[in-house]
């Protein structure tokens, strides 16, 4: 596995790959790799004969000064992650790197970045699209893996993709969780014990939802109140947001369900050492078609 750190570098081997007439499939990351980033490596050999993973923690995503200080950092163990995972190049650039001295150019996406975590945290979708846009413009790949976990991320990077001409197909994959039902995420580590007991709540409040759509309710409302009693039986747990949205325009569903419509949560539980509180997400897509 290459360890490549230049944007130069990483477009010169790109246009080799083209050259040589192989295909290259990108899996950007910030890093703190678990199972579901494996599994985003695993979709994207299947996809394209070289996979570049990209890690780099963006700052300019983080609303919050105190949770970029605490988002874990393990370069080694991602390393070793990506190696046996056969990853072709890991891509670990340094700030400097894709935010040169006196940067002043974002990508900015409109109604799809507005709303869930567009309107929790101030600036964040400019953050990603931006950095999103950086790294397929350093790996030119012709396909780019997003987690469906940050649902609303994936909608907002083929949003832009499409927007801006690239030359990609962005590719969804499915959620990986732990056996509990918890998403995994690189935060999870942060939750202090009783938090991680409590954290399950979410995927059991997107269960309530589906449940009660099998049963044949369409009320908004009704939904929302089931998803929302899971959360309450979990004292630690804040919501930030419960909401029922389309799931291709992010607008509101109506009152009565006509068609799929996703259950997206966010959550804040408290953390296992001090620094800011634990944000967790999970969503899913109801069909209630
Ligand atoms: P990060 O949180 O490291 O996630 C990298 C990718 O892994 C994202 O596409 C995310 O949706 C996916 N992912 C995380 N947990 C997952 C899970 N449990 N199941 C499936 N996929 C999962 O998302 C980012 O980094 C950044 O915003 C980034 C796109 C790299 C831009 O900085």
């Amino acid at each position: 596995m290459r360890v490549i750190e230049r944007v130069r570098e990483l477009q010169a081997f790109s246009e080799g790959e083209r050259a040589a007439g192989r295909r290259l499939a990108l899996v950007p990351t910030m890093g703190a790799l678990h199972a579901g980033h494996l599994g985003l490596v695993e979709l994207a050999r299947r996809r394209a004969e070289r996979v570049v993973v990209s890690i780099f923690v963006n700052p300019t995503q983080f609303d919050d000064p105190a949770d970029l200080r605490s988002y874990p950092r393990t370069l080694e163990s991602d390393l070793a992650a990506c190696r046996g995972a056969g990853v072709d190049v890991a891509f670990c650039p340094a700030l400097e790197e894709l935010y040169p001295a006196g940067h002043q150019t974002r990508v900015e996406v409109g109604e799809l970045a507005r709303p869930l975590c567009g309107a929790a945290r101030p600036g964040h979708f400019r953050g990603v699209a931006s950095v999103v846009a950086k790294l397929l413009l350093a790996a030119r790949p012709q396909v780019a893996v997003f987690g469906e976990k940050d649902f609303q991320q994936l909608l907002v990077v083929r949003r832009m993709a499409r927007d801006l001409c690239f030359d990609v197909e962005i590719l969804g994959a499915p959620i990986a969780r732990e056996p509990d039902g918890l998403a995994l995420s690189s935060r999870n580590q942060r939750l202090s014990p009783e938090a991680r007991r409590q954290a399950p709540a979410l995927a059991r409040a997107l269960a309530a939802a589906e449940r009660a759509v099998s049963a044949g309710e369409r009320q908004a409302a009704a939904l929302l109140h089931a998803a929302r009693s899971e959360l309450e039986k979990a004292p630690l747990l804040r919501i930030d947001y419960a909401e029922l949205r389309d799931p291709e325009t992010l607008e509101p569903t109506p009152e009565r369900l006509a068609g799929p419509a996703l259950l997206a949560l966010a959550v804040f539980f408290p953390a296992r050492k001090a620094g800011a509180e634990v944000r967790l997400i999970d969503n899913r897509v109801l069909r209630a078609a």
